[in-house]
């Protein structure tokens, strides 16, 4: 009987690939990246890659050719399949957002009355228009929509926004945003319990990847007369690790803190009398 494996769907290619591929490396998923090949098989765990076409991955997850993939939320929502977002991914984060060519007065959805739009995402444009009784009319492109305004095929253009430069260079200007978006794990709704428990223990491996890119891990010496107002200062999830240096009357404080609001923290723990403090990427972290 075959070992029951995994079938993972990822971008052939894309702005998803390669930080795919990095997480599932992360994850320690060995396997040689397929470029040009439909597909990988990890090495050491039962794990199948599959290199497919962005839009066709929700279909295949449906039909349980792939059980889980690696796609932008956007695609999900455009796809309108019955499929499980298991877990937001927090990389490739973008918005579908409406854009117009600049100077032109936008007074908001009832500007796009009679007008001409061009989009890959047409589901996802129509459930907006009718959101905002808009009668408009959907030009559907499957690439470059960005010039679509400036060759006179449409008024104004819904699109993935990331950086902005492509609108810039296309001198369009971004009004309103229908949704935001980042790589996300989606699953079939039914599947089998081997396929589940292997998808568990890679989402184990995932939740420990993303954790630690999320946080950091912080040194610092301080005098002891500081340590209750520096803990004070530092978030509490738990209680820090505090030990004592060989210089007396000094100790060494150690904790985890979250990428997002370290600068701020540091800046206060200084102030509060903090030296020597180490900032540490964190391979894995297992909560
Ligand atoms: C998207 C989108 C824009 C561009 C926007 O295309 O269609 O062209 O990214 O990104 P920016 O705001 O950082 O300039 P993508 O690169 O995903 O490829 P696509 O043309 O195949 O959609």
């Amino acid at each position: 009987m075959n070992t029951p494996r995994l079938k993972i769907a990822v971008q052939k290619s894309g702005r998803l690939l390669d930080d795919s591929l990095a997480l599932l490396k992360e994850c320690g998923i060995g396997f040689d990246n397929g470029r040009d090949q439909l597909k990988a098989s990890a090495r050491n765990f039962p794990v199948d890659i599959f290199y497919l076409r962005n839009s066709d991955i929700p279909q295949y997850i449906e039909d349980c050719v792939a059980h889980v993939g690696i796609i932008g939320e956007n695609t999900l929502i455009e796809s309108s399949k019955d499929l499980n977002l298991v877990q937001k991914l927090g990389f490739s984060k973008c918005r579908l957002s409406l854009a117009i060519p600049k100077g032109v007065n936008y007074f908001g959805p009832d500007y796009l009355i009679g007008k001409r739009i061009a989009t890959s995402y047409p589901n996802t444009l129509r459930a907006f228009l009718q959101e905002h009784n808009i009668d408009a009319e959907i030009h559907l492109i499957t690439g470059s929509v960005e010039i679509a305004p400036n060759i006179g095929l449409a008024d104004a253009i819904c699109d993935l926004v990331s950086s902005g430069s492509t609108l810039f260079k296309n001198n369009l200007e971004e009004k309103d945003v229908l949704l935001r978006s980042e790589a996300c794990l989606v699953a079939n709704k039914k599947l089998a319990p081997q396929i589940q428990e292997i998808l568990d223990q890679l989402l184990f491996r995932i939740h420990s990847v993303l954790e630690a890119r999320n946080n950091r891990y912080l040194l610092m010496n301080a005098p002891n007369d500081k340590i209750n107002e520096i803990i004070s200062i530092l978030p509490g999830m738990k209680s820090p690790t505090v030990m004592p240096l060989a210089a007396e009357g000094w100790s060494s404080i150690h904790t985890v803190i979250s990428e997002s609001d370290f600068w701020d923290i540091i800046t206060r723990l200084k102030g509060a009398g903090a030296q020597g403090i180490l900032i540490v990427p964190i391979e894995k972290m297992i909560l």
